[in-house]
């Protein structure tokens, strides 16, 4: 047995595997964890009582059957779904080692379903179309609304007929540049009812960023609003797809319909540019289309949607999901992590443009039948009583930072999920089932069902018990994303090529002597501001495009607020004098090509940069410059000219 099954076993062996009194619980779990009672948070004793693995004994008995016989295991629990044809024999085949050939994973190969039908129809056949599916709270105090099952079903009937009669087939793409209204996940339902591919660009990417992804994957239409408000502040979103569009099409790929809906309170028809033949508005045409529509059913492995995500290096990469392994894996992370119950409304702050938003706002909670809350602006009544369970995603959390959560938000009751996982996971991987086990402030705890995560060292050896290292997962599970859309090759490199035989996840991870993983960050050149992922590269490519800049280097520092900042070493053109304006238009420039939220914190000048002899950039000594930890340089003497590091000391704070 690996560590974390030790521990549990251990902590198993008393009663309830949890109580109200810590200490007498670490008591009872025994020395090693009497040392460490301080560090160990609780369930309530009534909150396990209700949930649904209520002890660490339970855990273990699922964890262990979802290891030996995963194909029993997830196969039980996709039988709980409508499926039109059973999958086959083998419910699951994979291949992740590289030597061995080609990667592969699929899972219900040949069953047939459709996740739009799993959501709605079954929610609604079920006797559950007259409870709240949507409520949305929108930007201004008084704008709300909300849809039940059986609403959320009509209207997503309605565009899917629409997108139909414009000719959106089987496999072919659409994308949505969308902020947080009830038509973003009306859009991606109705894609998913007749088997098109939901390709969700965040509303804060700009112009450039939006026509990279129309060039890489060709969408038949492009699905917008006219504007959104951010504070007082209007977004003319149409205006960003426009000159998408037009460029797009003067690169060969031009694309059918642009349908827009217009967000009155933000922006009037009246003040909307327009283009005749192309542009659609969504209220003119939507509604009168009938509120049925016939699903097309799909094989569980036909693509579900593509998600483009920072790599460190290059482009970005296009994830893709499927169907059935995606739908089951979303539904019961969901329901675990959550403990979710009928009764519960859930809310979850992402927004539809990342992966949270699609698994945690849209089908997740969804498949579950849950009353789900979307938030485009700012909570105006609130009371905490009704909280239950917490969750927390995309960054460490600090100690601090947990336990704040915990005592202020959660009135020092309600359980935090703190769950890992990433856009190419498709859902949570480690993550804390909230009535099971004592939590540690900052740790994500213990793998969920079917995830074998494992440690490796730089050579790609699995280390065993407490250690830090690689972190890694040695099988396949259900919601794992397939391959990067149209770069099958790019694939393999980045996530299977570095420690064959495993999934590298590009984190780093420590486990602690009782089996608990800690996150500590990513490992590559990846930067983590406010939960939105960037890759170092595209900013840096966003700043050479800079006529003046002739060389950059960026790296993530801490950041109080937003966890990591994003740093920027550039060296100008010969002969660019330094200035504030100067400063000012770099910072725009990556505004403009990617957008606001990856906009450099800081712009340190520098006469050159540190390399070593053949020409790399030593990003170790950058990072060191950038937090100010100039007593940690570390060795310098490989690099060609040492004198660059004073040089850039001394330019540190100018
Ligand atoms: C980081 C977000 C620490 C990690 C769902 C990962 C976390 C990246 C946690 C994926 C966590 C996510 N603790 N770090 N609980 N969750 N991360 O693709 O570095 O936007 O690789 O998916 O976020 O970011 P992505």
């Amino acid at each position: 047995t690996t560590n974390h099954l030790r521990h549990l076993e251990s902590m198993a062996t008393h009663p309830s595997g949890a109580g109200k009194i810590p200490r007498l619980n670490a008591v009872i779990l025994g020395e090693s964890l009497a040392s460490e009672e301080d560090d160990l948070v609780f369930p309530s004793h009534d909150f396990s009582q209700q949930a649904h693995v209520p002890s660490p004994q339970k855990y273990l008995e699922m964890y262990n059957r979802s290891i030996v016989d995963p194909g029993g295991f997830w196969s039980d629990i996709a039988s709980e779904f409508y499926w039109k044809e059973k999958w086959g024999q083998q419910v699951y085949s994979e291949n992740l080692d590289v030597t061995k050939g080609k990667i592969k994973i699929e899972w219900f190969k040949g069953g047939i379903t459709n996740i739009c039908y799993n959501c709605l129809d079954k929610n609604v056949e079920s006797g559950n179309g007259d409870k709240v599916a949507l409520h949305w709270e929108g930007n201004e105090p008084d704008v709300d609304g909300s849809l039940t099952y059986r609403q959320l079903f009509e209207k997503v009937c309605q565009l899917a007929n629409f997108l139909k009669d414009n000719g959106v087939k089987k496999g072919d793409t659409v994308i949505i540049y969308l902020p947080m209204l009830m038509e973003l996940p009306i859009t991606m339902l109705a894609c998913a009812r007749i088997g098109a591919i939901h390709s969700v660009v965040f509303a804060g990417y700009s112009a450039e960023s939006l026509l990279q992804r129309i060039m890489d994957c060709k969408p038949k239409i492009v699905v917008t609003c006219n504007a959104v408000k951010r504070g007082k502040k209007v977004l003319n979103l149409k205006e960003i797809v426009d000159a998408a569009l037009s460029e797009s099409s003067q690169n060969g790929i031009s694309v059918d319909s642009c349908l827009t809906y217009e967000n009155e309170s933000a922006m009037k028809k009246e003040d909307t540019k327009w283009q005749k033949g192309r542009d659609i508005w969504w209220q003119d045409v939507v509604p009168k289309y009938p509120t049925t529509c016939d699903v097309v059913w799909v094989d569980a492995e036909d693509p579900l949607f593509l998600l483009y995500t920072s790599g460190s290096t290059g482009k970005p990469k296009g994830v893709l999901h499927t169907t059935g392994g995606y739908m089951i894996y979303t539904a019961t992370t969901f329901k675990y992590a959550f403990d979710y119950k009928e009764s519960d409304v859930y809310w979850c702050t992402a927004d539809c443009g990342w992966i949270t938003g699609h698994s945690y706002v849209t089908y997740g909670p969804l498949l579950n039948g849950a009353t789900v809350i979307l938030y485009e602006g700012y909570v105006t009544r609130y009371s905490r009583k009704s909280l239950r369970v917490l969750g927390s995603v995309g960054e460490p959390i600090n100690p601090s930072a947990w336990r704040w959560f915990f005592n202020v938000v959660g009135d020092s009751r309600c359980p935090i999920s703190d769950t890992w996982w990433q856009t190419e996971t498709g859902g949570f991987m480690i993550t804390p089932l909230p009535g099971a086990w004592a939590q540690k402030p900052g740790s994500a705890t213990f793998p969920f069902f079917g995830v074998e995560p494992v440690i490796v060292d730089e050579k790609g050896k699995e280390i065993e018990g407490e250690c830090s290292g690689y972190l890694c997962v040695k099988s396949s599970w259900p919601g794992a994303f397939r391959t990067l859309y149209g770069d099958h090759d790019r694939y393999e490199t980045t996530y299977f090529k570095p420690f064959p035989g495993y999934y590298f996840s590009g984190d780093g991870c420590s486990r602690d002597k009782n089996g608990y993983y800690w996150l500590t960050g990513r490992v590559d050149d990846v930067i983590n501001v406010s939960g939105h992922r960037i890759g170092t590269a595209e900013v840096e490519s966003a700043l050479v495009s800079h006529p003046q800049c002739a060389e950059a280097a960026v790296v993530g520092v801490e950041h109080e607020v937003k966890g990591q900042g994003i740093y920027a070493f550039v060296t100008l053109v010969e002969g660019v004098p330094y200035s504030e304006d100067l400063r000012k238009s770099l910072v725009l420039v990556v505004r403009n090509q990617i957008g606001a939220f990856a906009a450099p914190d800081r712009i340190h000048w520098a006469p050159s940069l540190p390399k070593t002899r053949s020409g790399k950039i030593m990003r170790r000594i950058l990072r060191k410059i950038a937090s100010r930890q100039l007593d940690e340089l570390g060795d310098i003497s490989t690099l060609a000219d040492p004198s660059v590091v004073d040089q850039l000391i001394a330019l540190a704070d100018s």
